[in-house]
């Protein structure tokens, strides 16, 4: 079996992998990352959404062997020194969440999106999050939260 190495939020991980372990799978059943979970395995809810050398992927469609060399981050990774990410603060005051299963996956897509266009429509963010399903169909306070962390992103920065 291959023998991979990558760094997982930070921390430098090396693992003999099955060459056809999903990234996703490493991530929860190998790993133990709680902030990545798994809806569909069949890359339509983006619930498994990780940056993958700073890009999102649904990390349902990457084999872990294909992360071998690159930086992983989950959503908990995201947190700085103690301080959330403006977008973890920003589901929270917009009430972004119900029962919580898709956040991650959303937080690390919009995560890219305000990489992307920092300064994003409400247009721009729903095509930005097409690809992640929220099944409390919670979408506006969605959107709202990602306007809220872009514009606390461009005040600080
Ligand atoms: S679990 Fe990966 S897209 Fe649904
Ligand atoms: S908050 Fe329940 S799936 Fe989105």
């Amino acid at each position: 079996m291959p023998t991979i190495q990558l760094t997982v939020d930070g921390d430098a991980v090396a693992r003999e992998v099955d060459a056809r372990l999903l990234l996703a799978h490493l991530l929860t059943d190998v790993l133990d990352r709680s902030g990545v979970n798994v809806g569909c395995d069949s890359t339509n809810c983006g619930a498994c959404t990780v940056l993958l050398d700073g890009r999102s992927v649904k990390s349902c469609t990457v084999l872990a062997v294909q992360a071998d060399g690159c930086e992983v981050t989950t959503v908990r990774g995201l947190a700085a020194d103690g301080e959330w990410h403006p977008l973890q603060t920003a589901f929270r005051d917009c009430h972004a969440l119900q029962c919580g299963y898709c956040t991650p996956g959303m937080i690390m897509a919009a995560c890219d999106l305000l990489r992307a266009t920092p300064d994003p429509t409400d247009d721009e963010i729903r095509e930005g999050l097409e690809g992640n399903l929220c099944r409390c169909t919670g979408y506006a306070p969605i959107v709202a939260a990602v306007r809220q962390a872009a514009a606390a992103s461009r005040t600080e920065g």
